[in-house]
């Protein structure tokens, strides 16, 4: 691999430089993604492996990042496995049929992922010969938390009543549609492994709204048997979670060799809490709303508190807001790349 900085971190080996990338690198914020919008709705182009190809490379380059990042939806296997959903625009998915009864998870089918998502390993055989050796691919997947909370809510929500509820009041549903949504993830990821990805994200989004033990009991459990399953496989495991300052050893124990943290913990807090393992993420994305001195003071905090130490992937600590202007990101890349450029 040419630039295999991201990698390096992931191992938490020695890089050349810090590497960047961001989620939701290719989105809305990009004149190049508006326009193929314009044309096609998100579904669209994440079925359409050109098009996802397209822009999910095309964001990559554009931004002189050290990873690109599959286009894709992480409600795209659910829909092969009976549960329909649309995405609406400024709002986020929406189920046909909220899962709330014992019934509804027994009528949730198992994934095939060439039948069900042939789209997406098309998609990263196309970005793979695209990007070549230049820079590794990340895969990635919903964790079991975050797929069962849009599904039983019914769409994005606060305060995820309806799937406490469930926890607390018929835990043995929650149980069988947290196992059954752990083996699609695990069966989704490593059909993503052997298409071709170099590195898999796990994104857990919305884990932060549990206390601790409900994490530990209702959630840990899920997640780790989908990180056990893909341990020694070579490609890097990244654990993903916004407000998870609180649960941050107990995410660890589900496990990840990369853990993707928001910004309401200082990143070396962060890092202690966690251990020997590689860290990513904590710049706010509205910094990037914000003054390009406001940008590089807060990207700097965050390499200072790192100090050089290897494992470190510099990224948000959520998805680049539609409001960005790509010229920031690209000088932010810039400058973490040439404040840590190691001198010879
Ligand atoms: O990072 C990348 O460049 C890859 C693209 C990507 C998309 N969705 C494309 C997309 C990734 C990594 C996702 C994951 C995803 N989808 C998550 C987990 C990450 C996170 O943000 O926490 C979640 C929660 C979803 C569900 C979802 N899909 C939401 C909340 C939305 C936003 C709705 C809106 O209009 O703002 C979507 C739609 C979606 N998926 C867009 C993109 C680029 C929005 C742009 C569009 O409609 O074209």
């Amino acid at each position: 691999m040419e630039n295999d900085n991201f990698l390096r971190a992931c191992w938490r080996k020695e890089a050349e430089y810090t590497p960047a990338w961001f989620m939701r690198q290719a989105g809305r914020y990009l004149e190049s993604y508006r326009k193929v919008r314009t044309e096609h709705d998100i579904l669209t182009i994440c079925k359409t492996p050109e098009l996802a190809a397209k822009v999910a490379v095309e964001a990559a380059e554009q931004l002189g990042v050290d990873a690109a990042i599959l286009f894709a939806d992480i409600m795209l296997p659910l829909e092969g496995m009976g549960v329909g959903f649309k995405i609406v625009e400024g709002v986020g998915p929406q189920i046909d049929n909220p899962i709330r009864s014992m019934e509804d998870v027994e009528n949730i089918g198992q994934l095939d992922p060439r039948k069900h998502v042939p789209f997406v390993l098309d998609a990263i055989g196309l970005i793979k010969n695209q990007i070549g050796d230049r820079i590794p691919l990340i895969g990635f997947s919903g964790a079991p938390f975050t797929l069962a909370s849009y599904i039983i809510e019914g769409g994005p929500s606060r305060d995820f009543i309806e799937s406490k509820k469930m926890m607390y009041g018929q835990p043995a549903v929650w149980a069988r549609l947290l196992t059954k949504l752990s083996e699609m993830v695990a069966e989704y990821l490593q059909a993503q492994i052997r298409a071709g990805v170099d590195a898999v994200q796990l994104f857990d989004s919305w884990s932060g709204c549990l206390s601790p033990s409900d994490y530990e009991e209702f959630v840990l459990p899920y997640s780790r048997t989908i990180f056990d399953k893909l341990e020694g496989k070579g490609v890097p495991r990244i654990h993903f979670g916004v407000g998870t300052a609180g649960i941050l050893k107990m995410m660890r124990r589900a496990g990840g060799d990369v853990f993707g943290v928001d910004w309401r913990i200082p990143i070396d807090e962060a890092w202690a809490l966690l251990g020997d393992v590689a860290i990513q993420g904590n710049l706010d994305p509205a910094t990037l709303l914000g003054n390009p001195g406001l940008i590089e003071s807060r990207a700097k905090e965050i390499l200072v508190r790192i100090g050089g130490r290897p494992g470190h992937v510099f990224n948000l600590g959520h998805g680049v807001l539609p409001q960005t202007q790509p010229e920031n990101l690209r000088n932010l890349v810039g400058f973490v790349h040439s404040s840590t450029t190691r001198k010879r």
